[in-house]
Order: structure tokens, then C-alpha cells, then sequence
């Protein structure tokens, strides 16, 4: 079984949902964890389920100095950093009349601007470990619909974002990877009773991260099967 032993990982939004998953499955193969959120309670929770493995580190990714202070304070923490993933996110759904402008803002902040920083102080320390990013992108940000003006743009900004990345960094044998998932059962948005469970998008990302030295997945989409009852004709 590939093991990520001797790896650092930062996951951000792993204060609960889809990131907390992601902390967990990357501490269990091997690799230490800085979980980033401003949730801080959350966090020393679950840095309890593995110390050391586990640690702790309040940030918001909107802002700059935090961001950074992050990336510091792993490389100081654990002599390096190899896996940054991107997945602090949030969504207002409304019709674009009715999307107020803070809603809008807080989307764009958090879902791109948020990954723009993390990538900017956390590249020079990812070159010399010839790393991977891992942005959690969505079905979203390969398809609008209606209600999801803000949340679909920023998601497509996302993308965009990796695109660039995966062209400036395979000079480095620096690997980008942008994950889509359809709905997934967490505390995001209603999901559906067919969504995926964390653990099984989690368990995505493990793979691209512990995909062959030569490998990379660049990007993947992956939906929950729709019971037949379910499905729009
Ligand atoms: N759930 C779905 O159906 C679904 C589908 C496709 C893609 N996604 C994407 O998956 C990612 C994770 O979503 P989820 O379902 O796990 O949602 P969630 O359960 O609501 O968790 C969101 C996480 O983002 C963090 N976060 C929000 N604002 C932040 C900020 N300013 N700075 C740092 N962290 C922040 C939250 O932590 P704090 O509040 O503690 O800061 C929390 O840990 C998101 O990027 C989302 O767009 C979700």
C-alpha cells in the first residue's frame, strides 16, 4: 500500500464536511497534517484523534497574512511541504437579482481568492519537494445552473486557476489536481439522500496523491449514481 510517511499536507476548511475528511485519510496514510479553518474548537478536536498527525492551525484564507502564516508555520513545524488542498469553500444560492453583493464577494473570496493565496506563499516550499496541489473545485465549475451564478463563477475561476497552475508548475514536476464532485453528503447545502459520503471523495483524493511518481491525475469528476427513480428523463 503506497504510504505518504515522512509527507506534510496542509488541508484547508478541515474543521468539518469534506476537508475533515481529508485531514483524516491523509493522517492515516502516513502523512502529517496541518488543518486549517477559523473554526479553532473543531480543529483541536480533531487534532485529538491523532496528535502529532494532526495539527491545528486557525486561518482564514482570505487573508493574506494568515494564509501565509500558515505555510510558515508548517515548514517551521515539519522541515517541509509536500501537499497543499485547497477545499475551504462555501455557497449562497439565489437568483443573480437576488444574490446580494457580500454574498457574491464571500464566494469569490473564500472559492478562488482563497486558493490564489494559499498556491502563492506555498509554491516556493512545493518546488522543492516537487509536490501536488489538489484544488476541490465541483460539478459546478464544469456546468452553471440557475441559482448557482456566484458559486458556479467562482468554481470556474477555479478551474481556470488550475489550468494555469498545472502549465507553470510542470516545469517543477510540481502535479496539479482539480477534484469535482457532484453533491456530497456534509453540512454544505441539502444534500440529497443518493449524495456521496466525505469519506468516498476523500478516498479520491488519496489517490491522486499517492498515484505513481510519473502520474497525474489532472482533472476528475465524480458524481453520485442517481437512483432510477430519481433521474430526470
Ligand atoms: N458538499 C457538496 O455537495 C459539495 C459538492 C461539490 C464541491 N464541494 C466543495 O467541497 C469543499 C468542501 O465543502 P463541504 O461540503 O465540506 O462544506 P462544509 O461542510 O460547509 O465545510 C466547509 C469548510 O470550509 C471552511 N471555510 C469556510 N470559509 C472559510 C474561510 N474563510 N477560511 C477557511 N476555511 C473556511 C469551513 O471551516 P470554518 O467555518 O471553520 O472556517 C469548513 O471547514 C468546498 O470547496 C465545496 O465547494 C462540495
Amino acid at each position: 500500500m503506497p504510504s505518504l510517511e515522512g509527507k506534510t499536507a496542509i488541508v484547508t476548511g478541515a474543521s468539518k464536511g469534506l476537508g475533515q475528511a481529508i485531514a483524516r485519510r491523509l493522517a492515516a496514510g502516513g502523512a502529517r497534517v496541518v488543518a486549517g479553518a477559523r473554526s479553532t474548537d473543531k480543529l483541536e478536536a480533531l487534532a485529538q484523534e491523532a496528535p502529532n498527525q494532526i495539527i491545528p492551525f486557525t486561518c482564514d484564507v482570505t487573508k493574506s497574512a494568515q494564509v501565509k502564516a500558515m505555510i510558515e508555520f508548517t515548514v517551521e513545524q515539519c522541515g517541509r511541504l509536500d501537499l497543499l488542498i485547497n477545499n475551504a469553500g462555501l455557497a449562497h444560492f439565489a437568483q443573480v437579482q437576488d444574490l446580494t453583493e457580500e454574498e457574491w464577494d464571500e464566494m469569490m473570496d473564500v472559492n478562488l481568492k482563497g486558493a490564489f493565496l494559499t498556491c502563492k506563499y506555498a509554491i516556493p516550499y512545493l518546488k522543492q519537494t516537487e509536490g501536488h496541489i489538489v484544488n476541490i473545485s465541483s460539478v459546478a465549475g464544469t456546468e452553471a445552473f440557475a441559482n448557482g451564478s456566484g458559486y458556479c463563477a467562482s468554481k470556474f475561476g477555479l478551474m481556470a486557476l488550475s489550468d494555469a497552475l498545472t502549465l507553470e508548475l510542470k516545469p517543477h514536476h510540481v502535479k496539479v489536481t482539480t477534484l469535482c464532485p457532484g453533491s456530497i453528503k456534509t453540512e454544505f447545502h441539502n444534500p440529497k439522500d443518493y449524495a456521496m459520503e466525505a469519506e468516498q471523495v476523500a478516498e479520491t483524493v488519496w489517490t491522486c496523491v499517492s498515484a505513481p511518481k510519473g502520474v497525474i491525475y489532472n482533472q476528475i469528476i465524480m458524481r453520485p449514481l442517481v437512483p432510477k427513480k430519481a433521474q430526470k428523463s
